[in-house]
């Protein structure tokens, strides 16, 4: 009797939808993760161990110590979103290990829950709605739950790339003046067409009644919305995250919570996640936190999960990855 060819030995971290494990499941000797928390470090060495590929999340820590445990029949880890600041990239490359991402499965959802949050936070609908549970609701009142307007209002976009662009589009309906902050300029035909304008990180920060943050999180980044950021804002302004936590000091946004240097803040991502539920943004008012939800649309998660099955499928078959991070 012979027998065929080794099936590739792939973990997958999570349950992904099956759109994206049903492929995977039929090609290769699947290990999957059942559990709803992420694997604890020591189980996901543990099961690393041996792999050809790995389909990790945000919340799976790829670095030297894990490629090295998993070994020299490691080819590929596909990551089951577009940020990438988990895995040691440099690290893969040095071990010759393909990494994978899913850009643009998420763009416009990112973008819809962005604005979800910056229309929340600037008409503080948190505060309304616990109001109203509270039992707090007696009377209609002239000074009752003042926000700012939306409409007309001025937009800064920190980080253009997909997501912030797509943050930008939506903007024209609200007759917004937008600014945007990036490394690298968008090309003028963009600009143009979104009505976008480049300016420094002090201006935005200055002119904004809104900041919203769309950059990925690297050295550059981290910390980058402080103490001094949070003191040029205007005292009316609301800041919104759906990039990375760890972009925003978050004992300065405390502080400026608390003492009235900004009015508001809306986060999807904090640091660390899960934020504990002892936490001293939760108690206040004016800060509204959701558990890091911005990609959660059923269609953008099933697309993330076909883009991370070809991904992880390609780079265990030896073959390009669809949308690599990294090539081997
Ligand atoms: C990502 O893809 O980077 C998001 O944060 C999770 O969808």
């Amino acid at each position: 009797m012979t027998s065929g060819p080794r099936r590739p030995r792939v973990f997958v971290t999570r349950i992904i939808p099956d759109v994206g494990l049903d492929p995977i499941r039929e090609a290769c000797e699947l290990d999957l993760w059942t559990d709803p928390s992420a694997p604890p470090r020591a189980e996901l060495l543990r099961r690393a161990r041996g792999c050809d590929g790995l389909l990790t999340l945000l919340t799976d820590r790829i670095d030297d110590e894990l490629l090295e445990i998993a070994g020299p029949e490691l080819k590929v880890v596909s990551n089951y979103g577009v940020g990438y600041d988990n895995i040691d990239v440099p690290a893969c490359a040095a071990r010759g290990v393909a990494v994978g991402n899913t850009p643009g499965a998420l763009t416009e959802t990112t973008a819809d829950f962005a604005w979800t949050l910056l229309m929340a936070a600037a008409r503080r609908l948190a505060e309304g709605e616990a109001y109203v549970k509270a039992g707090d609701w007696t009377a209609w009142g002239p000074q009752l739950l003042l926000g700012s307007d939306v409409y007309g209002a001025t937009l800064g976009i920190v980080g253009f790339g997909r997501i912030g662009r797509a943050v930008a589009r939506r903007a024209a309906g609200f007759g917004m003046t937008v600014l945007y902050q990036s490394r690298s300029a968008a090309p003028a035909a963009v600009e143009a067409a979104l009505g976008a304008e480049r300016v420094s990180l002090d201006e935005l920060l200055e002119r904004s009644d809104i900041v919203t943050l769309h950059c990925p999180l690297d050295q550059e980044t981290r910390g980058l919305i402080d103490a001094a950021a949070l003191a040029r804002m205007k005292p009316t302004a609301v800041l919104v995250n759906t990039a990375r936590g760890p972009v925003v000091d978050q004992a300065a946004l405390l502080a400026a919570l608390r003492d009235g240097a900004i009015a508001g803040a809306a986060l999807d991502v904090t640091d660390p996640e899960p934020m504990t539920p002892d936490d001293p943004l939760l108690e206040l008012p004016n800060c509204l936190v959701v558990p890091h939800m911005a990609s959660a649309s059923v269609a953008a998660r099933g697309r993330m999960a076909e883009m991370s099955a070809a991904n992880l499928l390609a780079g265990v078959f030896g073959r390009p990855l669809p949308t690599p991070v990294l090539s081997r």
